[in-house]
C-alpha cells in the first residue's frame, strides 16, 4: 500500500490534464486543418488495409473500431495523449490499490474481486466470501431440497443494475425453476408487481445494499418483511439474506445470512462481489466462476497491452475525441442481443455516474466537456423507434452495435436476419444516401404529389456517421465478463484523461437530502421555506 501512495503521489505532480498535454495541441491542429472533415467513405477508398489496422482482439472479444472517424495520424495522437497522460502508470496505481478515489481516501479494486487468490490484493477475504457464496447459492438451486423456487433481489443503482442486466444475458445458462425478480423502485407498483402470486415459503429475498441505508431499498425491505409475515411465513431468518458492506444494520433488520464486501468497491463495480449473489443463484456457481474469469481475461490484456492494441484505452480515447474535439454529446448502445437489454441502463451508470463530473480532481472547474448521455436499446427493436435519428437527425451520434455470431436458439433464419440488420444499420450510418441516389428510387409510398427533387432531400442520408462494433462468438459467462470489464476499464481511461474522480457520486445526495427535508411535509403540510412551484406541487398532491 505505500508502494501504491508513493506512485499516486508522484502521479498528481508528473502527469497533466489532458487539455494541458502537448498532445492536445496536436490533436486540435490535427481537427482544425482536416481531421474535422474526415469522410468514411474516402478513407475505406483509400486504405485497403483499414479493417485490418483498426480492429482489435481482447479476451474474447472482436472489436471493428474501422467506421470511426479517425486514422493513423489521429490514433498516433491520441496515444501520445495517454503516454502524456500517463494512463499506464494511473492504471497501475489504480491496480496497486492507491486511493485513487480522493474525495472518499478508498482504493478502487473491483478487479481483486475477479483475481485468483494467490494472485490479488485483499485475496483472502475475497475468496472466503466467495466460496461462501458460490456454496449457498448451490444449496439454494437444489431447489427439491430448498424448496426456493423464486429469488427476490431488492436493491438499487449499482445494487441492482448489474445482475438485472446478466441474469436476462446469460438466460441461456439459467435453471428453468428458479425464477429471478428484481425490485429497484421505492414505487411501491414495483414490489407488489414482483411479488404477486409468490408464496412465503418459496421465495428467497436478497437484500442488496452497499450502505444498507439507501431509502429505496430499506423502504422495499420492509414491505418485503411485512408481506412475508402477513402471508404466513414463518422463517424470515432463512428467507432473507444480504448482500452489502454493513453487516451490523443488516444484522438488526434481523438477516443473519451476509454475504460482506468492502468499501474498496463501487456500487457500479460490485457485481463481481456478494451483490451478484442473484447471479449465482440463476446460472450456479461454475459460470459465475467463468463470467470472473472473462473479466479477469480482460483485466490481463487492460494491464499488459501495449497503449496501441489496448482495447480499452483505444476506446477511452476515442470517447475524448469524439467529446471534445467532435463535441459529440451521446453515444447510443445497440446491442443485437434480446439478452443484453438491460445493457444500456447497466452502461447508463457505469459511464454517468463515473464521469458526469465538472470539477477536476483538484476540484478545478474543468473547461470541457466530460461523460457523453449514454442511452440505447436492444437491435432491431431500436430501429423502429430511434434509429431516424441516428440516419437523419441534426446531431451525429457515435452507435455502438454488439453481436453474437452463434446464438443459443436453433433459428438460423431469424439469426441471420438479426445479424444483416445490424451490418445494414451500420453500413447505412456510414455510407449515407445522396439524393442523386435517391431521385432514381421508386417508392410506393411517397406522394405522387410532390417534385421528385424535394423528395429527394427528404430521402437523402448524409452518411460518415461512425459506429464500433463489437463481435462476440457466444454470449458464454466468459464472454460477458470480459465485455463488461471492457466498458469499466474504457470509463477508467476516459476519466483519467480528464482528471476526474470516476469513483464518487456526489452528485445524488442533494436529491436525497432535499428529499429528507420534503417527507414530513406531505403530513404536515408545512411548505415554510419552500419554493413556490414545491409548495404549490406539494399542496396538490396532499389533496
Ligand atoms: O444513487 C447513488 C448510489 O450510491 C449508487 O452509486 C449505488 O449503486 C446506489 O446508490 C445504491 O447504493 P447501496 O448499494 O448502498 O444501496
Amino acid at each position: 500500500m505505500a508502494i501504491a501512495r508513493a506512485l499516486l503521489e508522484s502521479l498528481m505532480i508528473a502527469a497533466p490534464r489532458c487539455d494541458r498535454a502537448d498532445a492536445w495541441k496536436i490533436l486540435k491542429t490535427l481537427f482544425e486543418t482536416s481531421a474535422a472533415r474526415f469522410d468514411l467513405r474516402e478513407a475505406f477508398a483509400v486504405d485497403a488495409r483499414r479493417f485490418d489496422s483498426l480492429t482489435f482482439e481482447a479476451a474474447g472479444v472482436f472489436a471493428d473500431l474501422s467506421k470511426n472517424l479517425i486514422d493513423q495520424r489521429v490514433m498516433a495522437a491520441l496515444a501520445d495523449l495517454a503516454r502524456e497522460c500517463r494512463i499506464e502508470q494511473r492504471r497501475d496505481a489504480m491496480l496497486a490499490g492507491a486511493a485513487i478515489n480522493a474525495t472518499e481516501n478508498r482504493a478502487v479494486l473491483h478487479v481483486a474481486l475477479r483475481a485468483p487468490r494467490e494472485s490479488a490484493l485483499h485475496g483472502e477475504e475475497v475468496h472466503e466470501v466467495l466460496e461462501r457464496m458460490l456454496a449457498f447459492a448451490e444449496r439454494v438451486r437444489d431447489t427439491r431440497a430448498s424448496g426456493i423456487r423464486h429469488i427476490v433481489n431488492i436493491g438499487i443503482g449499482g445494487s441492482d443494475l448489474g445482475p438485472q442486466m446478466v441474469v436476462p444475458a446469460l438466460d441461456a445458462y439459467c435453471q428453468r425453476d428458479l425464477a429471478l425478480h428484481f425490485v429497484s423502485n421505492v414505487d411501491g407498483h414495483d414490489i407488489d408487481s414482483a411479488l404477486r402470486g409468490l408464496k412465503p415459503v418459496e421465495t428467497l429475498f436478497v437484500i442488496a445494499s452497499k450502505t444498507f441505508t439507501t431509502q429505496e431499498t430499506m423502504s422495499n425491505a420492509r414491505i418485503a418483511r411485512d408481506w412475508f409475515v402477513a402471508n404466513g411465513g414463518t422463517d424470515t431468518r432463512r428467507h432473507f439474506v444480504a448482500a452489502t458492506t454493513n453487516i451490523k444494520a443488516a444484522a438488526e433488520f434481523g438477516i443473519d445470512t451476509t454475504f460482506g464486501f468492502w468499501d474498496w468497491v463501487g456500487g457500479r463495480y460490485s457485481l463481481w462481489s456478494a451483490i451478484g449473489l442473484p447471479i449465482a443463484l440463476a446460472v450456479g456457481a461454475q459460470n459465475f466462476r467463468e463470467l470472473l474469469g472473462g473479466a479477469q481475461a480482460m483485466d490481463r490484456h487492460f494491464r499488459e497491452s501495449p497503449i496501441e492494441r489496448n482495447l480499452p484505452i483505444q476506446l477511452g480515447l476515442l470517447d475524448v475525441w469524439y467529446r471534445n474535439f467532435h463535441g459529440f454529446t451521446s453515444r447510443s448502445i445497440a446491442p443485437y442481443h434480446q439478452g443484453l437489454r438491460r445493457l444500456p441502463a447497466y452502461l447508463q451508470q457505469l459511464e454517468m455516474e463515473s464521469n458526469g463530473k465538472r470539477v477536476d480532481i483538484d476540484g478545478q472547474l474543468l473547461p470541457f466537456a466530460t461523460s457523453p448521455v449514454i442511452w440505447g436499446e436492444a437491435g432491431t427493436n431500436g430501429q423502429h423507434a430511434y434509429f431516424q435519428m441516428l440516419h437523419q437527425g441534426s446531431d451525429v451520434i457515435p452507435v455502438e452495435f454488439i453481436l453474437e455470431r452463434d446464438p443459443a436458439h436453433v433459428h438460423a433464419d431469424a439469426h441471420r436476419k438479426l445479424l444483416a440488420n445490424g451490418l445494414a444499420q451500420a453500413q447505412a450510418l456510414m455510407l449515407g444516401r445522396s439524393a442523386a441516389e435517391a431521385i432514381g428510387d421508386t417508392v410506393p409510398t411517397a406522394s405522387p404529389l410532390m417534385d421528385p427533387e424535394v423528395l429527394a432531400r427528404h430521402r437523402t442520408f448524409p452518411g460518415n456517421r461512425p459506429s464500433s462494433t463489437f463481435l462476440i462468438d457466444r454470449l458464454t459467462p466468459a464472454a460477458l465478463g470480459a465485455l463488461i470489464a471492457m466498458y469499466e476499464h474504457r470509463v477508467f481511461v476516459s476519466g483519467a484523461l480528464w482528471n476526474i474522480n470516476s469513483f464518487d457520486q456526489w452528485g445524488v445526495e442533494l436529491g436525497k437530502m432535499l428529499c429528507n427535508d420534503l417527507l414530513p411535509r406531505f403530513d404536515s403540510g408545512d411548505t415554510a421555506g419552500l419554493d413556490g412551484s414545491t409548495a404549490g406541487l406539494l399542496q396538490r398532491l396532499r389533496h
